[in-house]
């Protein structure tokens, strides 16, 4: 199949394939810009960005600056480039976003929670604004809030059970054949055509270009990916993370929630990944020492933070994925997430090439839907 271009918010993507947002530091601006050069859509990941440009750079980045910068470098090279703002993140949720708008991002995705203030923020100009969800349920919360903010969804991404990192489904929910990603997809895209028709990105265990063309043929316009452009090269997890991706086996990507996210979400993650091991072994003592998933307090300030309360039953997130991006691994061991479909990788290669191999114009050297898997 030749894969259609896609358009958001006025904007022609070349191939109708968006790199999902991967934190925390996975999906940076090397990734971001690769994919947006390539024709595709390249997200950059907001989580902690101000540590992981204060360390990059060698000099202390605030938020917004270090939102702006990012965005400006995804883009650098053109292309269509935007951003991923976990609702999770809460304290700098705002920030982030007035520093994407005003960097000029394509576009804000936005999920971990529903963003049902998101339009109401600053205005977002050229920026489209695309909510994350899981259920149709989650889809008219949001209209019907945003409606009230005087803005319609420029997109919508549907992300399924099979997705890496945090997912929006109670952990009791997972194996549902309803919550299947083509089974959700159907009432999604009729709500959305009743509602101003823009386009549905699925996400969530698409693998190959014939996994891309099963979901365009079932009406969807276009896909978001994670796990494949995680082992590439230009992503910036670890060579230990992306060798942890290639030796895992089916059975080693587990849905944990106790121990679990502070957010409270069901996260998908490496069994093996050393600080799942020890939190399993609850051998670990409290690390977190810094915030970033935080819920406010009777004052209203973020203060509350899971892992710090209760170790045992939540991870230190920031600390553990910021390890798997190769910093403070003086303070955590690394946390590994990936998709369920992420044993099915086998090697790292390059944006170009994966690029090329999803769009069809090369041929995989496996070439297989994951239909069956
Ligand atoms: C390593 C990793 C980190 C992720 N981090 C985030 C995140 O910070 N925010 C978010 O909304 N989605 C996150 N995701 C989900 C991706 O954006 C994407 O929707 C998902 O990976 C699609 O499923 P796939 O991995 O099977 O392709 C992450 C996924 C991975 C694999």
């Amino acid at each position: 199949m030749i894969l259609p271009s896609l358009s958001i918010k006025g904007k022609t993507i070349r191939s109708p394939i968006i790199q999902g947002g991967m934190g925390i530091g996975v999906s940076l601006s090397p990734l971001a810009s690769a994919v947006a050069s390539e024709g595709g859509v390249g997200i950059v990941s907001s989580a902690c960005l101000d540590r992981l440009l204060t360390k990059r750079n060698s000099k202390p980045y605030n938020t917004y600056d270090a939102v702006y910068e990012e965005i400006s470098l995804a883009k650098e090279k053109g292309g269509v480039a935007g951003i991923n703002i976990m609702v999770a993140i809460a304290r700098d949720y705002e920030i982030t976003v007035k520093a994407a708008i005003d960097a000029k991002a394509d576009m804000i995705i936005s999920g971990g929670g529903l963003p049902l203030g998101l339009p109401g923020i600053a205005k977002p100009n050229d920026t489209a604004l695309i909510p994350i969800v899981s259920s149709i349920r989650a889809l008219e919360v949001i209209y019907k809030k945003w409606e009230r903010l005087g803005y319609r969804p420029d997109g919508i991404v549907l992300e399924g059970p099979l997705a890496g990192g945090h997912l929006g489904f109670k952990i009791e929910e997972l194996d549902l054949e309803s919550n299947k990603l083509e089974n959700l997809l159907p009432p999604i895209k009729d709500f959305v055509s009743k509602h101003g028709d823009v386009p549905v990105i699925v996400a969530g265990g698409i693998y190959s270009h014939e996994d891309i063309a099963r979901f365009l043929n079932m009406g969807a316009d276009g896909v978001q990916m994670g796990t494949r452009f995680l082992a590439t090269t230009e992503c910036s997890a670890t060579d230990a993370y992306k060798q942890a991706v290639i030796d895992a086996g089916k059975d080693d990507i587990i849905v944990t929630s106790a121990p679990g996210s502070p957010c409270g979400l069901p996260f998908m993650v490496i069994k093996d990944s050393p600080m799942f091991v020890s939190a399993l072994a609850n051998k670990r003592s409290p690390r977190c020492d810094k915030g970033y998933i935080m819920t406010k307090d009777r004052e209203g300030n973020y203060t509350n933070c899971g892992a710090k309360k209760d170790n045992s039953n939540y991870f230190c997130i920031c600390n553990g994925l910021l390890s798997s991006g190769g910093y403070n691994t003086d303070v955590e061991e690394p946390l590994y997430t990936v998709g369920a479909n992420g044993y099915l990788v086998d090697r790292v290669m390059t944006v170009s090439e994966l690029m090329q191999e999803l769009s069809g114009a090369l041929p995989a050297e496996r070439s297989f839907s994951t239909e069956a898997a």
